[in-house]
């Protein structure tokens, strides 16, 4: 029976480019995870949109003199870019800033209301007697009050996770001037995560046997350590989502609190573009459906502690609310592996010193597969890792070029040219073409095991492993000697090979979709591996929007060994991918730091 997955993508923010250390984060991840799931027979629904409310897009449009509206479009149709070119297969990559998220948010608040997890209350807030307005947290910058970091964000510290309380923030500055804020009373809307703590603890010990430790120490460890209290999810803003109650039109939901809530409606406006308008039920009511949550260590408080009490706290009034009927209570997430950052030659990444490779960029120089590869291999899902030009450069050439595009890419040659562009026909298999065979063949075993576990990258290097062991049984077997003396034994060989490589190309396919699609071809199938990506314009009353999409329709590709047979016609090869040059190492590093 195919299960039901929700692959749920972290949405990026839409005021700065996504570098590698994004992609590496949750965005690969996700894809890797979904097209596995895919080619295992399984319903996957991927969401995601850009995260286009809140101060992160005001302070760039003060910074660049236009208007949030402006900064939010521009850097969401270059999320759609990059998204289709690295091959990011969303069933829907939308934005918050749509009618229909709007709709899903105020809901999601009222059903909060309705339940009693909800009250207001009166608080100090920043206020900036220069600019004369209240401080959103993100403007204001101090000393974490926790453990003592120098810049702080007034939402969160970066260096040890915490949750922060704006206002207990040591020597405050505004980030707009530099200038320092007072306090002053402001009403805000609060959610009562004290009263929702039992049920939060209750759903995260039920996950505990099998959550990553960081996951896992930044949820149940801090509420154990420390009891959830009170917090304010309206802001003195006027970009973002109105809070739907009498009196209140001069302020708007917190970005963090609607952005999460994405994951729904996003599953929503897909079903509704989908015309099965109820079909999202699948994913959110099924007890027996999976939700991942494919996220960056920095949002795990958001995603494991308050949106899960989002969703116990609307209940099942969220149905009643935004459709009118009797529903059931939301599904919770099943698992979130998030990761930890990705630094740039030992250094941590930085947009604002240009310490960083950009996606897009990138993708002007190399290929979408290199990338993911490299990402892949660096992936880091336990500890931080480095993105180091040197190594990228060595383990393009030494093991994606050398063990695997070399390894395709001679076989299919010899056998395009010595069996007439055709699958040769073996003579009896012997005991080291069915060993090579199994072993490859157990692979989807353990590297389905592995990518189940969101192990990716063991999953990864399992793959390549396969790949060196028929590089291995190639060299004993060695069909370019073989042929000379015996063609039918060297047939033999070349088949035992291409069907190595047919399934190899199956194992690999969804960490390197781009090159298994092509070898998909050049071994002679018509129908494509994966579907198709495609952009499409959505009218919408807040203005259009545009999102990316992905349609499986004539998809063929099955997480199964290769069922190859002689004579089976083949396309002419070509290489897979490119030997980089070593000057690159120097290039790309004069580039870092750069304006
Ligand atoms: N925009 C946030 C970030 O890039 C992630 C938000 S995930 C969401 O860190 F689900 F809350 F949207
Ligand atoms: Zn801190």
């Amino acid at each position: 029976m195919p299960s039901n997955i929700l692959v749920s993508v972290a949405w990026p923010y839409a005021n700065s480019l996504i570098h590698v250390g994004n992609i590496t984060g949750s965005y690969l991840p996700a894809d890797i995870f979904a097209r596995y799931q895919r080619l295992a027979g399984n319903r996957v629904l991927m969401v995601s949109g850009s995260d286009s409310h809140g101060t992160p897009v005001t302070v760039r449009a003060d910074a660049d003199g236009t208007t949030p509206l402006d900064v939010y479009s521009q850097f969401h149709l270059g999320f759609l870019e990059l998204f289709q070119r690295l091959g990011l297969t969303y069933d829907l990559f939308t934005s918050t800033h749509t009618e229909n998220h709007f709709k899903v948010s105020q809901s999601i608040f009222l059903a909060l209301d309705q339940n009693g997890y909800l009250y207001t209350d009166k608080q100090k807030q920043w206020y900036s007697p220069t600019q004369n307005r209240f401080l959103p947290d993100r403007y204001i910058e101090g000393i974490c009050y926790v453990c003592g970091y120098e810049s702080a964000r007034g939402d969160q510290c970066d260096n040890c996770g915490t949750l922060l309380e704006a206002t207990s923030l040591i020597d405050p500055r505004s980030k707009i001037d530099g200038s320092t804020p007072e306090l002053k009373e402001t009403e805000h809307y609060y959610i009562d995560l004290g009263k929702l703590q039992p049920g939060i603890v209750e759903f995260l010990r039920q996950r505990e046997d099998y959550w990553r430790p960081n996951v896992l120490r930044q949820s149940l460890g801090q509420i154990l350590a420390d009891n959830l209290h009170g917090r304010a999810i309206t802001r003195d803003l006027d970009w973002g989502i109105p809070v739907p109650i009498e009196g209140w039109d001069e302020k708007r939901l917190y970005v963090w609190f609607e952005a999460v809530i994405g994951y729904l409606s996003a599953s929503i406006e897909w079903a509704q573009l989908s015309d099965q308008a109820q079909v999202w039920h699948d994913w959110w009511y099924d007890p027996e459906a999976r939700s991942y949550y494919f996220i960056g260590k920095d949002n795990i408080p958001f995603h494991a502690v308050i949106w899960p009490g989002q969703l116990i706290g609307a209940g099942k009034w969220f149905a009643k609310i935004f459709e009118e009927q009797e529903g059931d209570p939301l599904n919770l997430p099943y698992n979130i592996p998030a990761n930890e950052f990705m630094n740039l030659e030992s250094d941590k990444i930085s947009g604002s010193r240009n310490w960083a490779v950009w996606g897009l960029d990138f993708l002007d120089r190399y290929d979408p597969d290199t990338l993911r590869y490299y990402l892949t291999a660096n992936m880091p899902e336990s500890k931080d890792t480095d993105w180091d030009w040197q190594d990228f450069l060595n383990r393009n050439n030494n093991e994606l070029v050398a063990t695997w595009g070399n390894l395709a890419n001679r076989v299919l040659s010899f056998a395009y040219k010595h069996w007439d562009g055709e699958v040769p026909t073996p003579g009896k298999l012997r005991p080291a073409d069915l060993e090579i065979i199994e072993t490859v063949e157990k692979g989807f075993q353990s590297i389905g095991d592995h990518i189940e576990a969101v192990r990716l990258r063991a999953g990864l290097i399992e793959a390549m492993r396969l790949a060196a062991e028929v590089n291995k049984y190639l060299d004993q077997a060695a069909p370019w000697f073989e042929i000379k003396t015996d063609k039918a034994a060297a047939g033999t060989s070349i088949f035992t090979a291409l069907k190595a490589i047919d399934s190899l190309k199956v194992l690999l396919s969804p960490f390197l979709p781009h090159s298994s699609e092509q070898l998909h071809k050049y071994l002679g199938y018509d129908e494509p591996l994966f579907g198709e990506q495609y952009t499409e314009t959505i009218a919408d009353s807040l203005g259009d929007h545009q999102v990316l999409r992905y349609n499986p329709v004539g998809a063929s590709g099955r997480w199964e060994p290769s069922q190859l047979l002689a004579g089976k016609k083949l396309s002419k090869p070509g290489p897979l991918f490119r030997k980089l040059e070593d000057e690159i190492v120097t290039a790309e590093r004069a580039r870092l730091g750069q304006e």
